[in-house]
């Protein structure tokens, strides 16, 4: 089944579609239609896996259809997501001669869509943007709401836009060469989205999970269609993060200080995964959250086979210094998410997150360590 979406934004123009169609790269028709409207050149940006696994091939495609296109590539991992890559990239487009009538393609997974989508945020001050999503991540997630950016030193996605894409074309079947590891990362984004906001998607989630790491085509595609409607929902309410975007950060606070410690060594989803067993952890101290559903939070992901480790374990005054960085942050101190049963999150007077006493903070940490990741 093709599905298509309409993610409007508060300014009409900057509205887009996301379309789901299995085997969409391999349409040559339907392609031309959506991408021809959008540019005179096109210039995918993929990593180098995603480059070499579908970017050649999507080039040529463009090309017999008679638009013109180039690929460039970056080494791909997170540790990529600099600046310095898209210093590169925006050197290789320049000598190239690209100007301001390009169509910016950012094909692959999160990494290549955020990277990519900044780039074309900025490059001649703005081009039109297309997300092709390649990893479940990036179809559940990275590519929906517009949000672009890189890492920096100092922490991850401190520097990026707000930019939104023309469209978001969604091909199911890229996931056939996805490595286990990197669908798991999706899953994990799929069940924060079940967490914060649909009980049903989680436990649709929660039955089907052998079927869904098997890559079943029917199972899969309805996760991702309603996993990419909840994304559509809070992104369309709130499209600049003031307020119910900050669900989405579920699991991120801590998420994001455990990636940044272990210097990537954790993926994303592994480390949000955790980052949201110990933010659950906070709202079971707190009363908010019942012990039975904290049990099911935990055997989802261990269902979905997470590890759920850490390499050391990390000095708790490090991590809370990295919360302190965290974009919730207020008055230095960091703010979480907080659900008080599967699929209903709580307002916090709008604010959609709220801060914990330290101590709180602390002992969900000390789980974490002692409990959770290291025995
Ligand atoms: N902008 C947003 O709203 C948003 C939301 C969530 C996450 N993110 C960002 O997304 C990133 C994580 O995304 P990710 O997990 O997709 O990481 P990623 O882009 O690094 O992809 C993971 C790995 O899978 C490979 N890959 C991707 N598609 C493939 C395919 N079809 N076949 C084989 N290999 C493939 C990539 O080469 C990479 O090695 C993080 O940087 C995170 O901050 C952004």
């Amino acid at each position: 089944m093709n599905h298509k979406l309409l993610c409007t934004t508060a300014q009409k123009a900057t509205s887009y579609t996301i379309e789901i169609h299995k085997d969409l790269l391999d349409q040559p028709d339907f392609l031309f239609q959506q991408l021809s409207p959008l540019g005179s050149r096109f210039v995918i940006i993929s990593d180098k896996v995603v480059a070499d696994l579908h970017g050649n091939k999507f080039q040529k495609s463009l090309a017999q259809l008679g638009l013109k296109a180039s690929l460039f590539s970056f080494p791909n991992g997170e540790q990529n997501k600099t600046r310095a890559t898209k210093d590169q990239l925006e050197n290789q487009l320049f000598e190239k001669g690209f100007g301001r009538d390009i169509c910016i393609i950012a094909l692959g997974g999160g990494v290549s869509t955020d990277l990519g989508g900044y780039l074309a945020a900025t490059y001649c001050r703005g081009v039109p943007l297309v997300m092709i999503p390649t990893s479940l991540l990036g179809m559940v997630d990275a590519s929906i709401g517009g949000k672009t950016g890189l890492n920096v030193p100092y922490g991850k996605n401190l520097v990026g836009s707000i930019y939104q894409p023309k469209k978001v074309l969604i091909d199911p079947s890229t996931l056939q060469s996805l490595p286990l590891k990197e669908l798991r990362n999706g899953v994990v984004e799929m069940i924060k989205h079940g967490l914060i906001l649909d009980n049903a998607h989680f436990n649709y989630l929660n039955e089907h999970a052998d079927r869904i790491l098997a890559l079943d085509s029917t199972i899969l595609e309805k996760a991702i269609l309603d996993s990419c409607c909840i994304k559509r929902r809070i992104v369309e309410q709130d499209e600049k993060e003031g307020g119910i975007r900050n669900l989405l950060n579920f699991g991120h606070t801590v998420g994001h200080a455990l990636e940044h410690m272990t210097h990537y060594s954790l993926t994303h989803g592994e480390a949000v995964a955790i980052g949201i067993l110990v933010e659950s952890h906070l709202a079971l101290q707190l009363g908010h959250l019942n012990l039975k559903d904290f049990d099911m939070i935990l055997s989802i992901f261990k269902k979905y086979g997470l590890p759920l480790q850490l390499p050391t374990s990390p000095s708790i005054p490090d991590l809370l210094k990295g919360m302190t960085l965290d974009k919730k942050s207020l008055k230095g101190k960091p703010r979480f998410v907080m659900i008080h049963a599967i699929g209903s999150a709580l307002t916090c007077d709008e604010a959609y997150c709220m801060p914990v006493e330290e101590n709180v903070l602390i002992n969900a940490l000390n789980w974490m360590n002692n409990d959770l990741c290291c025995h």
